[in-house]
């Protein structure tokens, strides 16, 4: 799909379709839609008299051969009331009117920008509603339907910013594409994409980005010692790996802040000798998406290049229940030292994120962000709303969730009291990795993480509801979200 900022008047511009947005409020025929209006003879406003057109959010209203425009059929996407509008409703716009256009045959598409939205802000969050609501799950389909849209022309925008706007738009496609590529990967089956398989696929994307990349395969990680990770993947013939992903700026300053960006990549969890209940347990493929989020985030950060040196650091394994599976009640020994009594062969992504954490600061990130299909736990809490977000300190939190909300991703901070702590001491080993079983389950597992960040200004992301939705949206297709790709992107753009 080509995207473009075009000079011409969007009344001349040919293509099968035109999309402006309509507010929920009595003066709604304003700027541009009162010119179009107008050259319709009045027929937006009959329809707003019959009913028909609203503006409520995401209303979609189509009309065909509207008089006056070049376009074949012009798309009204309601935006709600005006008052609060966001960068974040613009992209939702975007995405919605590509998914509603696409699936009606339309290829060539013109984009209308709207007074007060005219700005690069503007035009990078309609480039990423676009591009992400393109994206779908037919990868294995043979009789996939082929709607292709072409091309988008963003007309109306303030052409006369230059630079400043053209390079919006390629930021919000790298960043965009940056979601596919890991959607992508979520996706999978377990089948075709093993920890070597996933670590082959983040070597090519790390080459073709300009990453330097460096796997660190089984013998490796024993001579790290990795325990807590090596006593998850020993129940599985495939062997785990690390991978490890680096961006270096150009002028890093010594002795700077480091980010390390630590994601799970179970590339699939049967939960292992505390096997999980068959119903549903084909979605565990994606329990690897933390570890795609990181592998996104990476893939935009070496484009966009950001001043401060960035790490990614993602263990990748099986959790399968074979001969040679950790049981219930054994005690691994972490890299850190620590001793972890598995209390639960299912709360296997805390235990690979401990080493992943461990290894992230050995190797110099001074500031750490994981995220993580972590808990069930996170759903019972958030549903498929929000991310879990926890952290410490606190500001660090903040400032993380203040880069989501710019860029549109729910997040809720969550809780991180000492009193969960107590939940996770063990009878026999310094810790164990399941709580009392009394509640506070995504808190608890946080608490396990938090034991091996100690210090280290932490964020962890629970993005166990969120990754994946079962039910498609106007503006994004069923399956893997790419959530919080775009939040750590931004969030290591400011740092
Ligand atoms: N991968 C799961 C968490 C998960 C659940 C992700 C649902 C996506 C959807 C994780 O490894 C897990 O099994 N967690 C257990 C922990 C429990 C045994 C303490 C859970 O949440 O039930
Ligand atoms: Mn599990
Ligand atoms: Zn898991």
């Amino acid at each position: 799909m080509q995207i473009g900022l075009v000079a011409e008047p969007y009344s001349q511009l040919r293509a099968d379709a035109l999309i402006t947005y309509v507010f929920d409020a009595e003066n709604r025929f304003d700027d541009v839609l009162q010119e179009i209006n107008r050259e319709m003879n009045g027929r937006l406003e009959s329809l707003a008299a019959s009913g028909e057109l609203t503006g409520k959010s995401l209303e979609t209203v189509l009309v065909h051969f509207p008089q006056g425009l070049a376009a074949q059929r012009l798309l009204l996407v309601g935006a709600g009331k005006p008052g609060n509008f966001s960068a974040a409703d613009l992209r939702k716009i975007a995405g919605a009117a590509l998914r509603y256009l696409k699936f009606r045959g339309a290829t060539k598409i013109v984009f209308l920008a709207r007074e007060g939205e005219r700005g690069p802000e503007a035009a990078q969050a309609v480039v990423e509603g676009l591009v992400v609501a393109d994206f779908e799950s037919d990868k294995y389909r043979s009789d996939k339907k082929k709607h292709e849209v072409e091309s988008v022309s963003l007309a109306g925008f303030d052409t006369g910013l230059g630079a400043d706007l053209v390079s919006a738009v390629e930021q919000g496609r790298v960043i965009a594409e940056s979601q596919n590529f890991a959607r992508d990967l979520i996706n999978e089956p377990s089948n075709r994409l093993t920890p070597r398989m996933l670590a082959a696929r983040a070597e090519t994307m790390a080459k073709e980005a300009g990453l330097s990349v460096e796997i660190l395969d089984e013998r490796k990680i024993s001579e790290l010692k990795m325990g807590a990770l090596i006593g998850v993947a020993q129940g599985s013939v495939e062997p785990p790996r690390v991978i490890v992903l680096r961006y270096t700026p150009k002028n890093a300053r010594p002795g700077g802040p480091v980010l390390g960006l630590v994601g799970k990549a179970v590339t699939f969890d049967t939960g292992g000798i505390s096997i999980k209940p068959a119903n549903n347990m084909e979605k565990m493929k994606y329990d690897m998406g933390g570890g795609a989020t990181m592998l996104g985030a990476m893939r935009a950060l070496a484009a966009l290049k950001p001043s401060i040196p960035v790490i990614a650091v993602i263990p990748s394994t099986e959790n399968m229940p074979g001969g040679r599976a950790q049981k219930p009640g054994d005690v691994q020994v972490a890299m850190s030292g620590k001793t972890i009594e598995v209390i639960n062969t299912d709360a296997e992504g805390r235990l690979i994120l401990a080493d992943g954490i461990f290894y992230a600061r050995k190797v110099g990130c001074t500031h750490l962000i994981d995220a993580a299909t972590l808990t069930g736990a996170i759903e019972v809490a958030l549903a498929n709303v929000n991310v879990g977000a926890f952290g410490t300190p606190r500001e660090y939190l903040d400032q993380f969730l203040a880069s989501a909300k710019a860029v549109g991703e729910k997040m809720w901070p969550m809780p991180i009291d000492d009193e969960y702590e107590e939940m996770i001491k063990s009878n026999i080993a310094d810790i164990r990795n399941t709580g009392s079983g009394k509640g506070g389950g995504a808190i608890t597992a946080a608490w396990f993480l938090k034991e091996f960040a100690e210090d280290t200004p932490w964020i962890h992301l629970d993005i166990a509801a969120t990754c994946w939705i079962d039910e498609g949206r106007p503006w994004l297709a069923k399956g893997p979200t790419g959530v919080a790709i775009r939040s750590i992107v931004d969030f290591a753009m400011k740092m």
